[in-house]
């Protein structure tokens, strides 16, 4: 969703902004825009479309200012146009504003602006931003630091979430910055600091960052930045070093960051693994550090996520209930948080997040957290927003996912909460030793067998050529086998624009088998040796109407029944879908090169959905 970028220093600031917009491409947002301070006034430049576009409009290469602001816009208020892109101006032209979130009392506030002399141009909630902090600004009686005194002012009024960056051409040498429940780094340089929503942005410039926490404020210059907190109160924070690589952030020969992640699966989950579980030790997680008793503590578990993390969540049910003997509920962010769900001090909510910033799991996690209930944030993103929030934070260490569509990060989740799974149940000393060695031992394994299945892909492209015309595409599987096809059929969604629709294998016969007729494609995924006759079976009541098929699995069949076959390595049950899901990622992908789309950034949607 919007992104948000920012210079000051002593560099022309226009292309360092359209570069870090360029990398936050993947985001998603359909407009964008740069302000930067040139002599005596701030100039404004945007459009909706491209940021590439930019770079075509009137007069942005004589610009020459050395600090900047920029922002992608994804329409949440008003449609994509020109006059709804930022940054926004006040009525008097002496502030610029980029904005990313929304603010909820932006009608009230503008109402309220309205009776005081000020117009709008644009249908967003952002416009009224520059405009209220002009209206405090004007009437300041402060001597000192009268444009932070507005801004924190202006703040104080709003209602939802933010992340701001401000510039005053009364203060030419100065950018503030803003943020609550909508992420903001700073990163520092030499004679030179750089603002962002999203550390891939500004990594290629430096890898030492401030993080603003929520209600922070942040006063800059090239050399120097300063903190307060709500009430304006200075405050100091510590130096970050990220160790993220920037070739991380780059496609390094692949044709799109979808397939680069798709194909960086065996090294991400091995730094998942990292050295929590080594050969014949038990599982470290000394950071969580539960003992039997707190763990005894819990009568059910919560996995709470949205899209694919909520189907991280879902393939890990099984193992946790089998090894731990604790239930299970695993439950949608955006759902979780407006349903009075019964938590209390003995419920143990675990939030999966990817980027860390996904609006509905960070509001889920302040509920649980204010009824009580202990809570570990799984996130991929260092110091985002439910690390900071949640009891325990555990990172999936998978390296920056930049493509819309989650591949990797998906499979580095399943594979941590193995990880918490195995290191519960051996505390609490609920399961025979001899079951959670042999998943250790298999889960040590799975690189390897990662490798083994991208090794080929031929298979997968040549059925992707023959179906991408279809208009429906039917998922069926039982057990972890159809969590896995409720994440296949979210990846061809997203990506193909096909429709889509994952059903339990065993369902079939209750209403979907009459959307089955002759000619469409139904994949089926058979992994578990205890259920795969009763899916063959089902699978063969869709190829009797006329389905064409697409098996993956790791089972002897008689492959002559389906249209094609793709075996993958054997592993135990419980964490096939680690292996069973990458076939199926690949044949998204394919399908939608096929169909000449944008793999890294389809329509509509965003990496990270930071407004709820
Ligand atoms: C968006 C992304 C999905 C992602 C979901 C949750 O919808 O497009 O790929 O699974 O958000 O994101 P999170 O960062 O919380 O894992």
């Amino acid at each position: 969703m919007c992104g948000i970028v920012g210079y000051i220093g002593t560099k022309k600031a226009s292309p360092i902004l359209i570069d870090g917009l360029l990398k936050l491409e993947y985001r998603g947002y359909d407009s964008a825009g740069i302000s930067t301070m040139e002599n005596g006034y701030i100039s404004n430049m945007k459009d909706k479309g491209r940021v590439k576009n930019l770079y075509e409009l009137e007069g942005i290469h004589d610009l020459s200012g050395t600090i900047g602001i920029a922002h992608t816009r994804w329409a949440t208020h008003g449609k994509p146009a020109k006059e709804n892109s930022h940054p926004h101006m006040d009525n008097s032209n002496t502030f610029s504003v980029v904005h990313n979130g929304i603010i909820e009392n932006y009608q009230e506030l503008k109402a309220f602006l309205y009776d005081n002399g000020y117009h709008f141009l644009s249908q967003t909630d952002t416009e009224i931003i520059p405009n209220l902090i002009h209206y405090y600004y004007s009437r300041s009686t402060e001597i000192d630091e009268k444009l932070l005194h507005a801004i924190h002012l202006a703040c104080k009024d709003l209602k939802g979430s933010y992340a701001i960056e401000v510039l005053c051409k009364d203060e030419p040498n100065t950018m503030i910055v803003a943020r609550k429940d909508s992420p903001l780094v700073i990163g520092v340089g030499e004679d030179e600091n750089y603002i962002s929503s999203d550390i891939p942005a500004i990594l290629s410039y430096t890898k030492n960052f401030y993080l603003l926490n929520d209600g922070d404020l942040a006063k800059l210059s090239k050399n120097q930045v300063s903190f307060y907190d709500l009430n304006l109160n200075s405050i100091s924070k510590e130096l970050k070093s990220i160790d993220w690589d920037v070739s991380a952030c780059e496609k390094d020969g692949y044709e799109d960051f979808m397939l680069k992640e798709i194909y960086e699966q065996p090294k991400s989950v091995r730094e998942t693994i990292g050295s929590r579980l080594k050969k014949n030790e038990k599982v470290n997680f000394e950071d969580i550090g539960f003992t039997k008793e707190t763990l005894s503590k819990f009568n059910k578990i919560y996995l709470v996520a949205c899209g694919t993390a909520m189907h991280a969540g879902l393939a890990v049910k099984p193992m946790i209930e089998k090894l731990c003997h604790i239930p299970v509920i695993v439950d949608i962010a955006s759902e979780f948080r407006y349903r009075e769900p019964l938590i209390d001090e003995n419920t143990l909510c675990i939030y999966i997040s990817q980027s860390g910033e996904t609006a509905d799991t960070i509001a889920a996690l302040k509920l649980s957290k204010k009824e009580g209930a202990t809570t570990i944030a799984i996130s991929n993103v260092i110091g985002s927003s439910i690390t900071r929030e949640a009891d325990y934070t555990i990172y999936t260490h998978a390296g920056p996912e930049i493509a819309v569509a989650s591949t990797k990060a998906y499979t580095s989740q399943i594979t941590l909460l193995t990880l918490l799974t195995l290191y519960f149940a051996e505390v609490l000393e609920s399961v025979d030793a001899k079951v959670i060695n042999e998943i250790k031992e298999e889960l040590l394994l799975l690189p390897e067998k990662i490798s083994e299945v991208l090794q080929d892909s031929t298979k997968v492209k040549d059925f992707a050529h023959r179906v991408y015309t279809e208009k429906d595409i039917f998922f069926l599987g039982r057990g972890t086998d159809y969590t896995v096809s409720m994440e296949a059929s979210l990846k061809l969604k997203e990506i193909s624009y096909i429709h889509s629709e994952a059903y339990a294998a065993g369902e079939l016969k209750h209403g979907p088998i009459a959307l089955i007729e002759n000619g469409i494609t139904v994949i089926g995924i058979l992994t578990d040796p205890n259920l795969v006759e009763k899916s063959v079976s089902n699978l063969q009541e869709v190829i009797t109407r006329g389905a064409k098929t697409l098996i993956v699995t790791n089972q002897e069949l008689n492959k002559e029944n389906y249209d094609e076959v793709i075996t993958i390595p054997n592993t135990n049950p419980l964490i096939s879908p680690i292996l069973s899901i990458i076939p199926l990622q690949l044949f998204s992908y394919y399908i939608s090169k096929e169909k000449g789309l944008d793999v890294d950034k389809p329509r509509n949607l965003a990496k990270s959905v930071t407004v709820e």
